[in-house]
C-alpha cells in the first residue's frame, strides 16, 4: 500500500509541475543578501576594532563617520558582509570588473554600510578606517579596488592606492626571502617534492608553530631533550641533522612559518 500512495503523490506532483511550469529567474537567487551579515553597535566616541566572522577587520578610528558633513546623532551601526571564497562570490552574484572594463581575479571582498538611526553615513574627509583580510592568502602583486554599482546596478570596481602593508604582510614577505636563502639548499620551494629535506607545504596544519620554531632554530637540542617528534623525523629522514638556524631570531623562524602557511593556503598549490 505504502508504494501505492508513494506514486499516486509522484503522480500530482508531476501533473502540478506540468501546468505551472515556474521559470527560474537566477538573477533573483543570486544576489548579495545570500551573504550573513554581521551587525555592530559602536560609538563614534572611541576607536574600534571589529571582527567578522570570515576574517575581515575593521579599525574605525574615533569620529570616522558624519551624516552629510555633520556629526551622527543616535546609534551607530556598522553591517559588514564578507565574501573570501568562490562560492561567496558566486552565491552572491559579485562581479569583478573594473570600470574600464578589465576582469579582476578576486582574492577577497568586503561590504560595510554604516549607518545612524538607519540614515546612511559618509567618511569623514582624512578619516582613516583600515579594512584587514586576515584569512586570505596574500599575493605579491595583489591591490586593493573600490567597488560602487554602475547605472545596471552592477558592482564595477576602481582601484584604490592605498594599500597598507600589515604585520602579517610584512611578515610573510620576510619569511619568503628568509626560506629562499636559508631552506631551499634542502627543501624544495615548490613545496611539494622531497629533497635532503621534507616537502614542508601544509606543516601548518601538522606541527605547530612553537615546535616549528624550535625544531628549526636548533633541532640537534630536540634529540637531545628527547623529543618524540624530532626524534622520529631524525630516524625517518636516514639520520641526517638538519642545520641549526639559531642566528635566526624566533620572530625570523615563525615569519618562515607564516610564509608557508600562506603558500600552502594559495590556490597555486591546492591546485
Ligand atoms: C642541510 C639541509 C637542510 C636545511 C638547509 C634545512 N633543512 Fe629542514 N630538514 C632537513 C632534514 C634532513 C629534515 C628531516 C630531519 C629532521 O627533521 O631533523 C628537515 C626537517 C625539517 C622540518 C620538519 C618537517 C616535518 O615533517 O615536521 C622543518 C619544519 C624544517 N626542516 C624546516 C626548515 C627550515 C624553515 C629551514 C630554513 C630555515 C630548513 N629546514 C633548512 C634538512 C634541512
Amino acid at each position: 500500500m505504502k508504494g501505492l500512495s508513494f506514486c499516486i503523490i509522484m503522480f500530482f506532483v508531476l501533473t502540478a509541475c506540468n501546468r505551472d511550469q515556474p521559470s527560474l529567474d537566477f538573477s533573483e537567487l543570486l544576489s548579495g543578501d545570500n551573504l550573513e551579515s554581521t551587525l555592530f553597535n559602536i560609538s563614534l566616541d572611541q576607536d574600534t576594532l571589529l571582527k567578522g566572522k570570515k576574517g575581515v577587520e575593521i579599525y574605525i578610528p574615533k569620529g570616522s563617520f558624519v551624516e552629510n558633513g555633520q556629526a551622527p546623532q543616535g546609534k551607530i551601526k556598522i553591517e559588514l558582509k564578507e565574501a573570501t571564497s568562490k562560492t561567496d562570490f558566486i552565491i552572491a552574484n559579485l562581479t569583478t570588473i573594473t570600470k574600464e572594463g578589465q576582469v579582476l581575479e578576486s582574492n577577497g571582498m568586503a561590504y560595510i554600510n554604516a549607518t545612524a538611526d538607519g540614515k546612511a553615513l559618509q567618511l569623514k574627509e582624512g578619516a582613516n578606517v583600515q579594512i584587514v583580510f586576515t584569512n586570505v592568502p596574500y599575493i605579491e602583486g595583489m591591490e586593493v579596488y573600490y567597488g560602487a554599482p554602475n547605472q545596471k546596478g552592477q558592482m564595477t570596481w576602481e582601484k584604490e592606492d592605498q594599500l597598507v602593508e600589515t604585520d602579517r604582510v610584512k611578515a610573510i614577505k620576510q619569511g619568503s626571502k628568509l626560506y629562499n636563502e636559508n631552506c631551499s639548499s634542502c627543501h624544495s620551494t615548490s613545496l611539494r617534492t622531497n629533497m635532503t629535506g621534507p616537502a614542508l607545504g601544509n606543516v601548518h596544519l601538522f606541527r605547530d608553530k612553537e615546535w616549528f620554531v624550535q625544531h628549526v632554530r636548533n633541532s640537534q637540542k630536540m634529540l637531545e631533550e628527547g623529543d618524540s617528534l624530532s626524534i622520529c623525523l631524525f630516524d625517518t629522514w636516514n639520520k641526517s641533522v638538519m642545520s641549526s638556524f639559531e642566528h635566526l631570531t624566533e620572530q625570523e623562524v615563525e615569519s618562515i612559518y607564516w610564509w608557508l602557511k600562506n603558500e600552502s593556503e594559495d590556490k597555486k598549490y591546492n591546485q
